[in-house]
This record gives structure tokens, sequence and C-alpha cells, in this order.
């Protein structure tokens, strides 16, 4: 058997397809789901395509649940799992005004509390036997904020700064920490994310709430994560492995427009993609003109 992995949210989206992706390659694979229903969901996907993944019920906000699951899962593989992805996650959408409290703690504990409570767990076999990769999924949300995604924005760019020093950290211990940045894909996550946008009524940002649900909507639509798949595999399979691999053209061009624009000009462009401002009248005027010179087509 395959050295083993463990991927954490292993039932929907980039985690599924990791799970069956990795399995593939010949890894022993252990996903992580929150109930035995959407561990169905897994096995009958790794049966699907041929191949075995083995699960643990684990709620990572939860740290009654995960010491519990890593400790099933030391046993499964008589020590401690040669490397985990850090991939369960979700988006908290939702102006910084009218976002609780207790959504944006519940936003933080999952995407950045619960890798590092994962770390700790994993790291004391991994230092001893002086071989192992955390890999942990961040987003280009790390590097790129936009407006009314301020929450899960701080949450990755959060996952970035503790990633930047485990690394530095463990090196000398043989372990490797590797951030993934994935521009976006078609996965559940921004559907479930509409579920969580906070109440409309009386918001200041109505308006806008209305637009990024029809974005959402649309989201699933994008193409299947397989490069963020492939991205983990480098990270595991590469004796070296890069320190991050930002995936995605959409990642690619935002990252670089981000370093390269102003501040000031970058933020009128968030500000008028979410309908928050106004393009000047002369651009409105030709983008209007070319909306209009394509629906004659
Ligand atoms: N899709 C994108 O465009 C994109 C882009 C950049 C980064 N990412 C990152 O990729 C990761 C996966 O996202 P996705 O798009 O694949 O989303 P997804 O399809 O919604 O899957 C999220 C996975 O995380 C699990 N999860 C959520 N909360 C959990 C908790 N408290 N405990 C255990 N598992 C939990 C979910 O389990 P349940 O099924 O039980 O809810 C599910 O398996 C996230 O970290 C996300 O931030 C995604």
């Amino acid at each position: 058997m395959g050295k083993s992995v463990v991927v954490t949210g292993a039932t929907s989206g980039i985690g599924l397809a990791t799970a069956i992706g990795l399995a593939e390659s010949g890894y022993d694979v252990i996903g992580t789901a929150r109930t035995a229903e959407s561990a169905g969901l897994l096995v009958e996907a790794a049966e699907a395509a041929g191949v075995k993944v083995r699960y643990v019920l684990c709620d990572v906000a939860d740290a009654t649940s995960t010491v519990r699951a890593f400790t099933e899962i030391a046993t499964m593989t008589g020590g401690g799992p040669w490397a985990v992805v850090n991939n369960a996650g979700f988006a908290q959408p939702g102006a910084i005004e009218d976002v609780s409290d207790e959504a944006a703690r519940a936003q933080l504990e999952v995407n950045l509390i619960a890798p590092a409570r994962i770390a700790r767990l994993v790291l004391p076999a991994m230092r001893q036997r002086r071989d192992g990769r955390i890999i942990n999924i961040s987003s280009v949300s790390g590097r790129v904020t936009l407006p009314f995604v301020g929450w899960y924005a701080a949450s990755k760019r959060g996952l970035e700064g503790v990633t930047d020093a485990l690394r530095i950290e463990v090196a000398k211990f043989g372990v490797r920490v590797v951030l993934i940045q994935p521009g976006s894909y078609g996965t559940p996550i921004w559907q479930r994310g509409l579920q969580l946008l906070p109440d409309r009524t009386g918001s200041a940002y109505k308006q806008s709430y209305d637009l990024a649900g029809e974005v959402m909507n649309r989201a699933s639509e994008l193409s299947p994560p397989t490069p963020v798949v492939k991205a983990v595999r480098k990270a595991l399979a590469a004796p070296r492995p890069k320190d991050r691999y930002l995936v995605g053209f959409d990642a690619h061009s935002a990252a670089a427009v981000e370093a390269l624009l102003p501040t000031r000009v970058s933020d009128y462009a968030k500000g008028a993609a979410v309908g928050l401002r106004q393009p000047p009248p002369v651009l409105a005027a030709i983008l209007a003109r070319l909306t209009r010179r394509r629906t004659s087509r």
C-alpha cells in the first residue's frame, strides 16, 4: 500500500476530487466526513472510480471530534499519516458590517484554527519519522481580497501566515509544508455560501447581495477542480515541492493585477464589479456599446 494521506472535507468538491485522484495515484487515502451519510458518497465515488478510500468521521470545527478522528487515523496508519491535506472549508459571504461575531468565529475556526490544530496532532509522529507533508488548501483570496467575502479572505490570509511560519519551524525535522492557492472552480462552495448570506432586509448592501447571489448561483458552472488535484499531487510527489502553488489562469491574473495596480485603482475596479461604484460615463458608454454589439450578433 502507498504512503498514507488524510484529506479533510473529502465528501464534496476539491476534497472529494483530491481523495479519488490521490487514491488513483496509489496513495492510501483516508478522507474525513462529517456524517456517515456523506462518508457514503465518498465510498461510492471511490468504488465508481475503481479505487479504495477509507474514511473517519470528523468535524474539524470541534476539537474533541478532531482528536478522536486523528487518534483513529494513527491506529489505521500504524502511528500517524505520512501527509495531511487540510482542505475542509467554507466561505462566509456578507459585508463586514453585516456578519456577526459568531459567524466570523465559525469561519476562522474551520478555515484557520482547524488546520493548525490538525498540524499539532500529526506533527509529533512526522518529526519522529523525520518525514511528512502538510498541504494547506488556501485560495487566491489569501492574496487578493474582494468585497463581501472579507471574513473568508481573512481566514485564508491567516492560513497563509500560519503556513509560512510552520514551514520554517518544521523544515529541520524533514516535514514539508505547502500552500495551494486555487482560483475559482465549479464546486458547491458558493451555492452553500448563499445559505449563509446575512439577512438582506434592511441591509445597506442589499443591492450588492442580489448581484452576489446571481454570481454565486452561476459558480457551479465553472470548470471542475482537476488542476487543484494535479497541484496537490505535485506537492506530495516532488522530492522538493514548491512552497506555494497558485492554480488557474484567474488566480495568476488576479494576483498579478493586484501586485501591479495601486490600491486606489484596484479598489475602484473591485467596487464596480460588485455594483458598489458606477464606472465613469465614458467607460459606461463603451461597455454599453460593446454589450449591444454582442447581443445584436
Ligand atoms: N471551489 C473554489 O473555487 C475554491 C477556490 C479556492 C479555494 N477553495 C478552498 O478549497 C477547499 C474546499 O472547497 P470546495 O470548493 O471543495 O467546497 P465544498 O464543495 O463546499 O466542500 C467543502 C468540504 O469541506 C467540508 N467541511 C466544511 N466544514 C467542515 C467542518 N466543520 N468539518 C469537516 N469538514 C467540513 C465539507 O463537508 P460537508 O459536506 O459535511 O459540509 C466538504 O466536504 C476550501 O478550503 C475552500 O476554501 C475553493
